[in-house]
């Protein structure tokens, strides 16, 4: 799992006049709306003595913990210590880590890192001109990967060879020789465009085989990804007429299970009656995936490339696998082990900006997190 990332923590709609409870990367969020409806993410952790914030109270702008009623602001700064009485002066200590929230596309962004605002990256809310847009008729979805990995599954939907043999409704096992196309690196992922051999008519079902002419013979597929939130958008391009767009992006609840979030755009058979049958479909392949991403062994991605055999057609995960270890460089990886290990015994927070900017005298620790030595070069020695 990744830090100094945006990741998705809620949708708009699920954060009410009630504080709700987030997991990301292995730690405990709480959003909760202030007086002024501004949303609010603070660590659900009590620096007192561990209460689950999300099961407290909002009271004038600030959380209360249900255990002894300490009041936290949105800054994370307590505000008020019940069995101190109001006289005291509350130490500077008694705070906890409070993270940047932005609400975009009906979700809630939150940036889970402590980089300052000039530091942070833009949030892809690339899929926001399909919003509200009569081009085009939207459907949303959520989805829990159960048992699945954040790094297998991500390698899982940018992997282009796969639905030839993974996907009925889109596979066709009769022309599964992958070409090689350009990978275009980006800043923070990687892009490709190829077209694929279509799949006959018969393999759809419903309004779209009716409308797709018979003689189709490709698809134009274009892919784009990004670490920033693990976003990903897909434009299957059917026909000149007749494209689809997908676009998702992948929380990390921890280690072994992810939430996504996701859109579905097309210009064909507009009419809100089309939904449940085009979002079936979608289900359909999310589940194909689910089956196998989470029987994948090693569980994780393996800790050397060496340690499976990759081919060309395995491009694309491998420019995500370089991504993730430059990330991995900079410090930004969880050790998730470690996290399994101590975290009975241990509260391990994500680090905050309010941290960086003020570092010492803080109750909890920062997630552990994996520094990889880079080799020391011959001109170094
Ligand atoms: S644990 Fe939160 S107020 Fe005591
Ligand atoms: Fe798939």
């Amino acid at each position: 799992m990744l830090i100094n990332n945006w990741y998705v923590a809620a949708t708009s709609k699920e954060v009410t006049d009630k504080p709700h409870r987030t997991r990301m990367v292995g730690a405990d969020f709480v959003l909760f709306r202030d007086d002024s409806g501004m949303l609010q993410c603070l660590s659900d952790v009590c620096c007192h003595r561990g209460g689950a914030l999300h099961r407290g109270e909002i009271n004038g702008g600030c959380i209360a913990c249900p255990y002894h009623g300490w009041e936290f602001n949105g800054a994370g700064q307590c505000t008020k210590i019940p069995a101190l009485g109001d006289e005291v002066t509350i130490p500077k200590r008694a705070r906890i880590d409070s993270y940047p929230v932005e609400e975009r596309m009906g979700l809630v962004w939150v940036f889970v890192g402590d980089q300052s605002e000039a530091e942070r990256p833009d949030i892809p809310d690339w899929f926001a001109p399909f919003l509200d847009n009569p081009d085009w008729r939207v459907t949303r979805y959520n989805y829990e990967w159960t048992d699945c990995n954040w790094e297998r599954l991500c390698e899982n939907s940018i992997d282009t060879a796969h639905p030839s043999f993974v996907h009925k409704r889109f596979g066709n096992r009769i022309s599964p020789k992958w070409t090689t196309v350009p990978i275009e690196t980006t800043e923070h992922g990687a892009k490709s465009a190829r077209v694929r051999a279509a799949p006959a008519v018969s393999q759809k079902r419903g309004g779209i085989a009716e409308i797709l002419p018979k003689d189709r013979k490709t698809t134009k597929v274009t892919l784009e990804w990004s670490m920033i939130a693990l976003a990903e958008m897909l434009y299957q391009e059917m026909t000149t007429e007749i494209t689809q767009v997908l676009f998702s992006v992948r929380t990390p609840v921890d280690d072994n299970a992810v939430r996504s979030y996701g859109f579905q755009a097309r210009n064909f058979l507009k009419e809100p009656e089309h939904d449940a049958e085009r979002l079936e479909a979608l289900f359909e392949a999310v589940k194909e995936d689910h089956g196998i991403v989470r029987l994948l062994k090693p569980h994780h991605t393996v800790s050397s490339n060496a340690r499976e055999m990759l081919i060309e057609s395995d491009a694309m995960e491998l420019a995500f696998r370089n991504k993730v270890e430059e990330w991995r460089d900079l410090g930004r990886y969880v050790d998730g082990e470690a996290l399994e290990k101590n975290g009975r015994r241990e509260v391990y927070v994500a680090p905050s900006p309010t941290r960086s900017a003020d570092p010492k005298g803080w109750v909890h620790q920062t997630l552990p997190t994996l520094l990889v030595k880079k080799p020391v070069s011959a001109a170094a020695e």
